[in-house]
C-alpha cells in the first residue's frame, strides 16, 4: 500500500448538536487534509465550527454531546471514528494532542511544573528516574525555560511561560499531530511572536504536523503553510498561505482580509462584514454566505456551491468565482 503524504484526511464531515430547539448543524461537509510536517491553518469567525472540528479529530466529540452524522477522519489512513478504546488511548495525547487557549487547563494547579513534567516523561517514555530528569533539563533548555521556573506552581507563572511549559509537555510526548486552538489569543504581541517561533521550531525539529486554529489572519499567516477559511460549519476556501493572501477567491475571504487591513484602519476606514452568519438550526441547502455577499445572485440562493479548483492546491466554494 502506498503511504499517503497526508497525516490526516477529513472527508465530508457532518456533525450536529441536538438542542431543545432542534438540531444545531455545526459541521456541514468539512473536507481537508494535513500533510506531514505541515502547519495547516483554520480561520473563521466565532462560532463557525473551528473548535468542534478539532474536537472531532481528537475523538472528543462524543463526550461533548456532538453527534457525527457523516464523513470520515483518517489518521495515517486509519478511521479515527472507528478506533477501539485501546487504540484511542494510544492516539489521544500521544499521536495527536491539543494545545488550548488557556494553558492552565492542561496543567494541575496542585503540583509544581517539575513534578508534572517528570510524571509526563515517566508516562510517555520508557526511561529511569535519572534519565527522566536529564530529558526534562534538555527540553527545558531547548524551549528556553529557566531551571528555576520548573520549581514553580502554574499560578506563579506568566501566560507566555505557561504556554512554553505546555509546549515542553508536547515535545516530551512527541505527538505526530498537534492541534493548537487559539493558543496565542491571551498573549501580548511580543510573547505571541516568541510562542509562534516556538511552535515552528517544534514543527521543524520534531517533524510535527500542526493544525493552527485562529480568528486572526495576521497570526495565522505568520505560521501556516496552507490556510482553510471556515464559515458556518463549512470550509469555503483552502489555499497555500501566500496565494490566499494575494489572490483570495471567496467573497468571505476577501471581506476577512479587508477587515484586517491595517492601512485602512490607519485611514479610519474600518471595514466590517455586515450581517451575521446563518442560523445553524436550519440545514442549509444554499450558499451559506449568500445573505452577506454583495455578489450573490441566482444559483447562490438555490444550491450549495461545490469546491472549484482555481490554482495549485487552491479550492473555493463559490458559484461565481
Ligand atoms: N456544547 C454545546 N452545545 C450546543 N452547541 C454548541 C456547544 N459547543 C459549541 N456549540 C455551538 O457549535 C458551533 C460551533 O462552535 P465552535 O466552538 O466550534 O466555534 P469556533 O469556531 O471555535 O468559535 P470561537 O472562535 O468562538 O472559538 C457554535 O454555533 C456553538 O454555539
Ligand atoms: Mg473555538
Amino acid at each position: 500500500m502506498q503511504m499517503s503524504d497526508a497525516i490526516l484526511e477529513v472527508k465530508n464531515l457532518k456533525a450536529k448538536f441536538p438542542t431543545p430547539k432542534g438540531d444545531l448543524h455545526v459541521l456541514n461537509d468539512v473536507s481537508f487534509d494535513v500533510k506531514r510536517q505541515e502547519c495547516f491553518g483554520i480561520i473563521g469567525e466565532s462560532g463557525c465550527g473551528k473548535t468542534m472540528t478539532a474536537m472531532a479529530i481528537l475523538h472528543y466529540a462524543e463526550r461533548l454531546g456532538l453527534q457525527i452524522t457523516d464523513g470520515e477522519i483518517l489518521f495515517e489512513g486509519e478511521d479515527v471514528l472507528r478506533f477501539s478504546r485501546k487504540r484511542l488511548r494510544e492516539y489521544s495525547g500521544k499521536e495527536a494532542a491539543i494545545i488550548l487557549q488557556n494553558p492552565m487547563e492542561a496543567l494541575d494547579p496542585l503540583y509544581t511544573v517539575k513534578n508534572q513534567m517528570y510524571e509526563t516523561i515517566r508516562k510517555h517514555r520508557k526511561v529511569t528516574g535519572k534519565e527522566a530528569l536529564a530529558i526534562m533539563s534538555e527540553v527545558a533548555e531547548e524551549l528556553s525555560i529557566a531551571p528555576e521556573k520548573l520549581n514553580c506552581y502554574p499560578h506563579e507563572l506568566s501566560g507566555g511561560m505557561l504556554q512554553r511549559i505546555v509546549g515542553a509537555m508536547i515535545v516530551i510526548c512527541r505527538p505526530k499531530l498537534i492541534i493548537a486552538d487559539e493558543p496565542t489569543t491571551a498573549l501580548d504581541v511580543t510573547t505571541q511572536l516568541q510562542y509562534l517561533k516556538l511552535l515552528k521550531k517544534i514543527q521543524n525539529e520534531h517533524h510535527t504536523s500542526i493544525i493552527f486554529v485562529s480568528h486572526d489572519i495576521k497570526v495565522i499567516s505568520m505560521v501556516c503553510d496552507r490556510i482553510a477559511v471556515m464559515y458556518a460549519g463549512e470550509i469555503v476556501e483552502i489555499a497555500p498561505c501566500r496565494e490566499l493572501l494575494q489572490h483570495p477567491g471567496h467573497p468571505y475571504t476577501k471581506a476577512l482580509l479587508k477587515s484586517a487591513n491595517l492601512d485602512r484602519v490607519v485611514r479610519n476606514e474600518y471595514e466590517t462584514i455586515e450581517g451575521a452568519p446563518p442560523n445553524l438550526l436550519e440545514e442549509i441547502h444554499r450558499c451559506p454566505f449568500e445573505d452577506r455577499c454583495k455578489y450573490a445572485a441566482g444559483k447562490c440562493y438555490e444550491k450549495k456551491p461545490q469546491a472549484v479548483s482555481c490554482g495549485a492546491e487552491h479550492q473555493v466554494k463559490c458559484h461565481y468565482l
